[in-house]
């Protein structure tokens, strides 16, 4: 997730436009910094790795001659954040200029092409083949506008994008384009602007044109002229008038950050399919290889190692140990040695425990392998191999998107395992593979149609002195998260464990109307999770269970539900059954009167140990 602005101007220096723009772009990633810029007939670039304010400090971006340009705020997913791998990137003739959101899951292929035919490239990045590739265009066809050429150069692109691209050549225009990745356009009498989000504009109008998947604009000072990227036929759009206040502007009109990073789901769940192929199979090789594996990470990481460890189990048939880092060391630093792996999961990457237990097992030579969403973090330059979850900055305290596309990842890793290992068929892999792309679809649904429904039940319950979260199997760490983001952000105390362990002690707490959230997915714990549903209800307990569409079972059992579409596989079921979960910790805080996105005595990044 990066975030990209234009300008044209009528009057004025687009340079300082656009540095204000970015800096409103800036939640969006903020690894790099840079800006292009046309003037009489020249282009002039400044970019650095950094965050705005730092790279403005020593390079003065806002010291760049005329009124028209383009700008990138990036968060780097491929290629470290360095100012080599900032945006904008540039052809070789140094004429073409572009900056880019998105992933180009082609561009191994594109790039080699493209070297074959002479092009030089500078950069690690995905992007640089996008501008290469509109220059080769134009050597193909030297009668081609600038239009034309970006709009057969996107036909080449297998991913996601939003690209502004400015030429010295027609140093009147900017051409953007979209597929997957947010494009907006705002105008007013004396400008035009595009970018990833309202926001970044809407200080200087309220004038904005969505710009849908697959189309293709061409911004001047007469106006913009959108183009279907597949036919090149003419499409029609009027501006709508924006209506948000500056703070809704930030959050994009949602009232708090949770709430945005839970619906971002079905997209950051898209982006954990990307460009992870190489990565995922070199850490699946060092898994083969290890005698033990230890997956480490504090929080909500830990559940999503939690679950992880079920999935290596029952796709790859490989047993692992999922260890609160803050007592790895205690519990195993003497035995970790040079056989033991670490596959260490920080969002951050900067957690104290978990690299403190990273640095123990690297002592003792064991192979460290990390999953995290900031590439560059300390966990990066430790492990082995690493691998971006690719989630974009996540400004909520609570953990929400960035769980999601953990176990995505987690379980393409599984999946690639038990591949090497010969452990699943290839129509199971397939049929798999197949469920996984589904997901952010089947999310997206179960936000549309689950979300008020979970508000109501919020309601209902919101002055509960006590919750229980039960599961089985892999859905033990759907509860335990579910039962972290009620207590972290609505206050309420609250326990989860797995549901076969009631009646070893908890079930002594249950009285008539105590909330017990239940986990059902369909699999094959759901005839034994029935049990322990009728186990609690005969003590009065007041049952909510996530389950899936039309299970009469235990719709007839429940006092509510929450449905979640049907068929999806029990190693997957963590990514779906969670987000009602989520949601549920959201309105419960709401209802409560509490900030979802300040909760008090924590911090999104914990660096003391
Ligand atoms: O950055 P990390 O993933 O290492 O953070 C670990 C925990 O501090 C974090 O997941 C925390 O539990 C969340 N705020 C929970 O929502």
């Amino acid at each position: 997730m990066c975030g990209i602005f234009g300008c044209i101007l009528k009057n004025g220096n687009a340079a300082p436009v656009i540095h204000e723009a970015l800096k409103r772009l800036e939640y969006r990633g903020y690894d790099s910094v840079g800006e292009a810029t046309i003037h009489n007939g020249k282009l002039y670039i400044k970019k650095d790795q950094g965050k705005i304010d730092e790279v403005h400090k020593t390079r003065n971006l806002d010291d760049l001659p005329g009124s028209l340009g383009i700008g990138h705020t990036r968060w780097a997913t491929h290629g470290a954040p360095l100012e080599v791998n900032a945006h904008p990137h540039v052809d070789c003739s140094g004429q073409i200029a572009l900056v880019h959101n998105g992933i180009i899951e082609n561009f191994s292929e594109l790039k080699l092409e493209l070297e074959g035919l002479g092009h030089v490239f500078k950069s690690r990045t995905d992007t640089e083949v996008i501008v290469h590739l509109i220059e080769q265009v134009l050597k193909n066809n030297p009668s081609l506008g600038l239009a034309d050429a970006v709009l057969e150069a996107t036909k080449r692109l297998d991913g996601s994008y939003a690209i502004a691209v400015i030429s010295t050549k027609e140093p009147n225009k900017i051409i953007c384009a979209r597929h997957e990745s947010p494009l907006v356009v705002g105008v007013n009498e004396n400008a035009i602007y595009c970018a990833s989000d309202i926001p970044a504009f809407l200080p200087l109008t309220n004038k904005a044109v969505i710009i849908n998947d697959g189309e293709l604009v061409t911004l001047s000072l007469e106006g913009y002229e959108i183009k279907k990227i597949t036919d090149a036929s003419l499409v029609l759009r009027e501006p709508k008038i924006i209506d948000w206040t500056p703070e809704m502007a930030v959050k994009q009109g949602y009232p708090h950050f949770m709430l945005k990073e839970i619906h971002e789901q079905p997209e950051t769940l898209r982006n954990t399919l990307r460009l992870q192929e190489h990565y995922l199979d070199l850490m699946a090789t060092f898994l083969d290889r290890a005698r033990e594996v230890f997956l480490v990470a504090c929080g909500t990481s830990y559940h999503a190692c939690l679950a992880a460890s079920y999935m290596f189990s029952k796709l790859a048939f490989l047993a692992t140990y999922p260890v609160i880092a803050s007592e790895f060391v205690e519990q195993h630093g003497k035995s970790v040695n040079i056989d033991s792996t670490i596959l260490a999961v920080s969002q951050s990457g900067e957690t104290a425990d978990t690299l403190a237990a990273v640095n123990c097992a690297r002592q003792r030579a064991a192979t460290v392998l990390g999953l995290t969403n900031v590439i560059g973090s300390t966990l990066t330059r430790v492990s082995r191999v690493y691998v971006g979850q690719q989630s974009g900055p996540e400004i909520g305290v609570a953990a929400t998107k960035t769980f999601s596309s953990q176990l995505s990842v987690l379980a393409q890793l599984a999946l690639r395992l038990a591949k090497k290992r010969g452990k699943v068929s290839q129509d199971e892999m397939d049929f798999l593979a197949e469920k996984l792309e589904k997901l952010p679809d089947t999310v997206e649904t179960i936000i549309q149609t689950q979300e008020e429904k979970v508000k109501q039940i919020a309601k209902k319950y919101k002055d509960a002195k006590t919750f229980f979260f039960l599961g089985r199997g892999i859905s033990t760490a759907t509860a335990y998260e579910g039962r972290l983001k009620l207590m972290e952000i609505a206050y309420v105390p609250a326990i989860a464990f797995p549901a076969g362990e009631s009646k070893h002690g908890p079930i002594s707490l249950v009285e008539q109307g105590f909330p017990v959230v239940f986990v059902c997915p369909k699999d094959e714990t759901h005839k034994i999770l029935i049990g322990n549903i009728m186990e609690m209800k005969a003590r009065g307990a007041s049952i909510i269970a996530v389950i899936e569409e039309g299970d009469e079972e235990i719709k007839k059992l429940a006092d509510d539900y929450i449905e979640v579409p049907k068929g999806i596989p029990e190693v997957l079921s963590p990514i779906p059954f969670v987000i009602p979960l989520q949601l549920l910790a959201y309105y419960m805080a709401v209802e409560r009167g509490h900030n979802p996105d300040m909760p008090r005595n924590l911090a999104k990044s914990v660096t003391v140990k």
